[in-house]
């Protein structure tokens, strides 16, 4: 690393709290892709060692608290990525040095008529594959998502029949089933790691302990625990939902049922927390200690429209987008002008959040960033922490 250390990293992972982070990202940047964030301080540019493709903003949900909500009915919809050029953009992504994919959205990737075929291309080039879905796929995708990807993440959000259906609008059981047949063909071959999401509020609070019961019987990976978030184009009622009182009551029926669960289950699967995110939303800056957005440099995001762009946040805004793959290479993109205006915009005047979600994915690595690029002379990069085994194995190193 260019600087001439001082503070050992750990201290540094400490006072950020980025260990409070479940799926530890920044340790993960720290640890595996070592050469990517020395590039990335000696050049002040990298490329993505993991991208998210929305292929499609269509959605069969209606999940009212959304984060893509904006898109659904507006001019774009519904879009698919053209086939063509997601075949050149992987086959690019892979030989710049991309190492894994995530499909999510946008809308449901599972709806993508070639949602298939995307699969087993991202295969061919030999890129690692993840899915986030909510779970409602016919038995073809099953086979594939059972063929081709690494780890999936089902967005449940509540176990309640009606309740799903009403806020949702589709039958539980659909996703509830594959879920079933996913984890029989996993026992047959390790893989994929599946978990399950529950998107946390008032809504779903009361179904904490039967979640538990119900997925640990199952035989699921792990439950994850997330804040429902409120969206900056809408004043949703969740931004005076999570005031300190009602997070503080949250995490303490939680652990109280985790307590109960690990004294009376003879095996009790992962539960994930994302303590990062609650305590973030418990500060009056949400934890937006940093000026400038870094995330794109190693994390970037497909659209459906072809655009390459900074994250899931910022679908169809020009202020946020590299440039197209259906009009041009990922390699021209990348070295582009535009993406060169993209940056100087959001790297000289610093980020305006006010267009911004809170607790956005990017924030643990925006936040390390930042304090490295203010501190760099005090920090030893070299000097880091073991990483936690439990939570990053040799599958989901390539995930950030
Ligand atoms: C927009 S969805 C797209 C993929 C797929 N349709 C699904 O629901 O999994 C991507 C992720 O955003 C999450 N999400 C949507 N609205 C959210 C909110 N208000 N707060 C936190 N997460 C949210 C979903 O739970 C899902 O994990
Ligand atoms: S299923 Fe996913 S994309 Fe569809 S409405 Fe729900 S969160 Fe949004
Ligand atoms: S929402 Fe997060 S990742 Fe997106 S531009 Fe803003 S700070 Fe960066």
């Amino acid at each position: 690393m260019a600087n001439n250390k001082k503070m050992p990293i750990d201290n540094l992972i400490k006072q950020l709290r980025i260990d409070n982070q479940p799926f530890q990202t920044v340790l993960k940047l720290c640890h595996f892709h070592t050469e990517r964030l020395n590039q990335y301080f000696t050049h002040g540019e990298t490329f993505p060692i993991h991208m998210e493709v929305s292929l499609t903003n269509k959605c069969n949900q209606k999940c009212p608290w959304c984060l893509n909500k904006n898109i659904r009915n507006g001019p774009h919809t519904p879009e698919f990525l053209n086939i063509a050029s997601l075949s050149r953009f992987l086959r690019d992504y892979k030989k710049l040095g991309g190492k894994s994919i995530t499909w999510s959205g946008g809308g449901e990737p599972t709806c993508h008529p070639n949602f298939n075929v995307a699969l087993r291309k991202c295969n061919d080039v030999g890129l690692q594959q993840a899915l986030i879905t909510n779970g409602t796929f016919n038995d073809d995708a099953l086979l594939s998502i059972s063929e081709n990807i690494i780890w999936v993440r089902f967005s449940i959000d509540t176990i309640d029949k009606m309740k799903y259906l009403n806020l949702k609008g589709t039958d539980i059981d659909i996703a509830m089933n594959n879920i079933t047949n996913l984890i029989y063909l996993r026992n047959k071959k390790k893989y994929p790691k599946i978990g399950v999401n529950f998107n946390i509020s008032y809504m779903n609070i009361d179904e904490i302990d039967k979640i538990i019961e119900y997925f640990n019987k199952l035989g699921v990976d792990y439950i994850q625990f997330r804040p429902m978030l409120w969206t900056p184009f809408s004043n949703s009622f969740l931004k005076y939902e999570w005031s300190n009182n009602s997070i503080d009551l949250f995490l303490d029926l939680l652990e109280g049922i985790i307590f109960k669960k690990i004294n009376n289950c003879s095996k009790l699967i992962k539960i994930i927390v994302s303590k990062d995110k609650f305590s973030d939303l418990k500060k009056q800056s949400y934890g937006r200690e940093y000026k400038y957005c870094s995330y794109h440099h190693f994390v970037s995001i497909l659209n459906s429209n072809g655009d390459i762009c900074t994250c899931m946040f910022h679908l169809y805004d020009d202020r946020f987008s590299f440039g197209n793959i259906n009009k041009e290479s990922l390699q021209n993109i990348w070295n582009g002008a535009k993406r060169k205006n993209v940056l100087r915009t959001i790297e000289s005047k610093g980020i305006d959040f006010n267009d911004c979600q809170v607790c956005c994915k990017g924030q643990e690595i925006n936040k390390f960033i930042d304090t490295i690029k203010n501190n760099g002379n005090e920090i030893d990069l070299n000097n880091m922490i073991p990483i936690n085994k439990d939570w990053v194995g040799d599958y989901d190193a390539d995930f950030l």
